[in-house]
């Protein structure tokens, strides 16, 4: 979700403390001067601790630009050089401050869950408050602890499968959709139908809301924001310019504005239902609109949410629980359809499990785990094209990764993709082939090796809900269609806040 060609500012440069050996440049040349940021506290090591930096380029990135794989906004190109280059852990540096590029399952785990406490969402996470306020994406703790505790009930198992019927119901209606369509001929964008496709179940399921006009409007507002991301999350110190009559900074506005109106009508209209003595609808707004934690009310600290935090809350799960996993989808589609051997095997998956000719029927929550297959080809399509394609974060404290120490204020990227595609992990890594996943294969790997929803505390937590949309979405879609990829070249990926297609995907349809 993260892209990690990251700009530093020289505050953070100047929080780096102690001396410091090894490959990368040191981080202890920090102009003593410049002052922290306000916003992260940083432990500060005795003066006379030794760093030692992992190996990397000698000096900072900018002075390598005219290199092929230093690209504005192709960040996947860096970290691809620095595995090939220096192995599983790599680092360089910009405008003085040391980041470290790790492929390596143990040392993400350390980040991720041993040292957790070590370390706040890096830079251009943070900059995303412009967009995501307060929400569980972007805030640290103490405050998303809370966040957390509140929306969780939402997406317990038990939740999770109460919206299994929906999601099929949802899946159905895009089947319709396709048997209707004006033109059989004319290949379908695959990207942007199942982008309808998850925003509608997001919408339904977690906000109990038909898809009208306006909620089909945050997909364009969100294109145009993916269009601008790179932009605005390269731009240090977004939060001060953000009202200047800067171009790409105007659209930004506009669409976060409409974006705002949508998810503000929202809850204007839940608050109404209630009003009005309508049943509770027990969806994950009404959640939020309701929401105590009763650990910080028993400490007489907490009220409730303002609408302000609901807003920022519900923009965030929307925007996070919708586009990938739409991505996710479209690129499971591209993958069968470049690959008929599992695809046959796909459809006789389904057929068994859910019959054919006159006993064919849609799924039920009783169906969900013999999809085993179903599961697998979703796995494996997230392995080549993860749709949360790296992770960053930045320490607050001195970090010991194996024979490595490494100072507070420095930035640690890792990354699905990249992990992915390492030959370690995964013999002959561009095959698709899902038998990767069975038990006994999955098994045979470090857990890390493996983390399209990250790990730790900050898990995705909408990860069960996420397997259930893409498994029963593929198996109702593909129990009725054939997909052909309807392009001559392959489809250019682009690394923004998701893992997309460049422009439109399209697929002929074909009836099963
Ligand atoms: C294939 C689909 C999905 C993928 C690949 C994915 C991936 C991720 C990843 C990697 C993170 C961790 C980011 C980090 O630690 O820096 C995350 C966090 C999050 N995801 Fe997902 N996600 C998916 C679907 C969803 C869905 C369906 C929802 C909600 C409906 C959701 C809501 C969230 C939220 C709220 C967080 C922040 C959690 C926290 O920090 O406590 N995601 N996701």
């Amino acid at each position: 979700m993260i892209p990690p060609l990251i700009e530093t500012s020289k505050s953070e440069a100047a929080n780096l403390q102690g001396k410091s050996t090894g490959g990368c440049p040191a981080a202890s040349d920090g102009n003593p001067l410049l002052t922290p940021p306000a916003a992260t506290s940083m432990a500060v090591p005795p003066s006379s601790t030794v760093y030692k930096l992992p190996p990397g380029l000698k000096h900072s990135l900018p002075w390598y630009a005219s290199k092929p794989w230093v690209k504005l906004g192709s960040p996947i190109l860096l970290f691809e050089y620095l595995h090939r280059t220096y192995g599983n852990i790599a680092c360089y540096k910009l405008f003085g401050t040391p980041i470290v590029f790790l492929n390596d399952p143990e040392y993400i785990r350390e980040i991720l869950v041993n040292q957790a406490p070590a370390f706040v969402k890096e830079r251009t996470v943070r900059r995303m408050k412009v967009l995501l306020g307060e929400g569980l994406i972007t805030s640290d703790d103490p405050i998303h602890i809370r966040q957390r505790r509140i929306a969780a009930p939402a997406f317990h198992r038990q939740r999770i499968a109460a919206y299994g019927d929906q999601i099929v119901a949802c899946a159905s209606s895009q089947n319709a959709r396709w048997e209707s369509r004006a033109n059989p001929e004319v290949p379908i964008d695959i990207a942007s139908a199942s982008m309808e496709l998850s925003l509608e179940i997001v919408a339904r399921t977690l906000f109990d809301t038909e898809v009208t006009e306006d909620i089909r409007r945050i997909n364009d507002e969100v294109n145009t924001i993916m269009d601008l991301y790179n932009f605005i999350v390269a731009f240090p110190r977004i939060e001060l310019f953000m009202k200047l009559p800067i171009p790409g900074i105007m659209r930004f506005r506009k669409s976060k504005a409409r974006l705002d109106a949508v998810v503000d009508r929202l809850i204007r209209e839940h608050k109404e239902a209630t009003a009005a003595g309508k049943p509770d609808p027990g969806d994950l707004l009404s959640m939020l609109l309701s929401s105590r934690d009763e650990q910080a009310d028993a400490l007489g600290h907490f009220t409730g949410m303002s609408d302000d935090q609901v807003r920022d809350e519900v923009l965030t799960i929307f925007l996070a629980g919708y586009e990938t996993v739409a991505n996710g989808l479209t690129w499971t589609w591209y993958l069968l359809s470049q690959n008929p051997e599992v695809e046959a095997k796909l459809h006789a998956e389904i057929d068994a499990v859910l019959g054919t000719g006159k006993s064919r029927r849609t799924a039920t929550l009783e169906d969900y785990p013999n999809l085993k297959y179903t599961e697998q080809v979703f796995a494996e399509s997230m392995r080549l094209y993860p749709p949360a394609w790296a992770m960053g974060r930045m320490s607050t404290k001195p970090v010991k990764l194996g024979e490595y120490l490494i100072p507070p204020g420095a930035h640690f990227f890792f990354s699905q993709y990249i992990m992915g595609r390492s030959e370690e992990y995964y013999p002959d890594p561009l095959r698709f082939d899902p038998e990767r996943f069975s038990t006994e294969n999955k098994a045979r790997r470090p857990k890390f090796a493996y983390f399209p929803f990250g790990g730790g505390s900050r898990q995705c937590i909408g990860e069960a809900f996420a397997w259930m949309e893409g498994i029963f979405s593929i198996a109702t879609l593909a129990q009725r269609w054939r997909l052909r990829y309807a392009g001559n070249a392959p489809p250019e990926v682009q690394a923004k806040i998701t893992l997309r297609p460049r422009g439109p995907l399209l697929m002929h349809l074909s009836r099963r």
